[in-house]
């Protein structure tokens, strides 16, 4: 069978890796891909980013199955498009999407049907905002209110600093973020800032049935000790170990069943990964921090690496409304993936070095590729993120250290990694 997986970054690298494991699949397209897909014989680079015209090419090219990697094909409604031509796609519906794409969607959406999150504001109006700040005090939480791949949240630690996000995101004449809602208005949603512990948890949805993925803990600051600004994700491992069997059943019975209930309720099947990015609190008590409608990046590499059942035969269950007769097999071990990005990241990253040192295959590690693209003497940057580096050890101090190992091998001008990916779990 031939697959495409639409996306190109470390996410995609990761999901096209895993299905091309699977023996009933032959190819893997991934549109666009990066030098990793690039470089791997099982699967091939396609260029294509119409969403008909992907169609066209799946039809023609007789192709399986489709999963779409990013939010942005899903905000723009790829699946509606797919569906409508009879072809099998595994993702949210753009009504679904908004979930992911619209954060006061998700808030008012979590308010309606009891699902716990922080408390929280919606604004448009500048002055509004800066009042509701001033009456509400630090630390608070400013949120742009569109997609901003991770950039758009500012946890303000003193009323400055608020004051300061809110102009950057709303403020006509300051409005450096750039981020407009789909109805083409800036808006921020001011939320109570939440203490405790974050953690990623992931299901598959069908429409009615929910598989929960092996859990994970992203880290989001730039620099080690959480310090500097939020990024799309600058490591990750699985399992998190704050997600204790108890917490488990709390995210399944307080947040996905009834937010796939809720979705349902208000007349949108939820098909899809769902992606609840959570804050446990002492208590082990779960609130939503937000919700992504796909995989998280870079959670998917530790968890792609650590699961052991065939991922096409799970997502034909999932695309055939049957995930009721899956049952996902994990490897025991802990994955852990260290991102290196690029100089400059997260506001101006810089394209164009060269990658060396890039290990052959080795055991228990997989250097997944993100901003890369195939240059005369190998990969070079193209983008924020660049590779992440994950391994597979017995415990989390192992993976870390393996995964170290291997990234020490791996150079680029003006790298920027994190030394402690997986910290938390290893004070435990
Ligand atoms: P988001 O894009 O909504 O996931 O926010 C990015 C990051 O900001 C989260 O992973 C948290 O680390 C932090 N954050 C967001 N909302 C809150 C909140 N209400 N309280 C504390 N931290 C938050
Ligand atoms: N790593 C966070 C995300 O994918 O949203």
């Amino acid at each position: 069978m031939k697959v495409l997986v639409i996306g190109g970054g470390g996410r995609e690298h990761a999901l096209a890796w895993k299905l091309s494991d699977s023996p009933k699949v032959q190819m893997v397209y991934v549109a666009p891909g990066n030098g990793g897909t690039a470089a791997d014989a099982k699967l091939q680079n396609i260029t294509i980013t119409d969403f008909h015209a992907l169609a066209d090419f799946v039809a023609a090219e007789r192709i399986a199955l489709t999963v779409v990697g990013p939010e942005g094909p899903l905000a723009g409604g790829v699946v509606d498009v797919f569906r409508a031509r009879g072809l099998r796609v595994f993702g949210p519906t753009q009504a679904a999407a908004l979930l992911e794409s619209s954060k006061a969607f998700a808030k008012s959406f979590m308010q309606r049907h009891g699902i716990p999150t922080a408390a929280f504001a919606t604004f448009t109006d500048v002055a509004a905002a800066h009042a509701h700040v001033d009456q509400q005090g630090a630390p608070i939480v400013i949120k742009a209110d569109g997609l901003a791949a991770g950039k758009g949240v500012v946890v303000a630690m003193t009323l400055a600093e608020a004051h300061e996000a809110i102009d950057w995101m709303l403020a006509p004449d300051h409005n450096r973020l750039g981020v407009v809602h789909n109805d083409g208005v800036a808006r921020v949603v001011i939320e109570q800032f939440l203490e405790g512990e974050e953690a990623s948890f992931i299901v598959l949805c069908d429409g009615k049935n929910v598989v929960s993925l092996a859990t994970s803990q992203d880290h989001k600051r730039l620099l080690d000790n959480d310090q500097g600004p939020n990024t799309g994700g600058m490591g990750a491992y699985s399992p998190a170990p704050v997600v204790t069997p108890n917490v488990h059943a709390k995210v399944m019975h307080q947040i996905i069943l009834p937010t796939i209930a809720g979705m349902a309720k208000d007349g949108i099947t939820f098909t899809g990964f769902l992606y609840a990015g959570l804050m446990i609190d002492a208590n082990g008590d779960p609130r939503t921090v937000e919700f992504n409608c796909r995989m998280g990046d870079p959670e998917t590499q530790p968890i792609m690496m650590r699961l052991k059942s065939d991922l096409f035969d799970v997502l034909m269950h999932a695309t055939d409304g049957s995930l009721d007769k899956v049952e996902l097999e994990w490897d025991r071990r802990v994955a852990l993936g260290v991102v290196m990005a690029a100089h400059g990241y997260p506001l101006d990253p810089r394209k164009g070095d060269v990658i060396t040192g890039l290990p052959a295959a080795v055991p228990d590690a997989v250097v997944f590729h993100a901003g890369t693209v195939p240059g005369a003497s190998g990969p070079v940057t193209s983008g924020g993120r660049v590779l992440c580096v994950t391994a597979l050890a017995d415990s989390v101090k192992l993976a870390q250290a393996r995964a170290y190992e291997v990234l020490r091998g791996i150079h680029f001008d003006g790298a920027q990694y994190r030394r402690d990916i997986g910290h938390r779990a290893i004070k435990r």
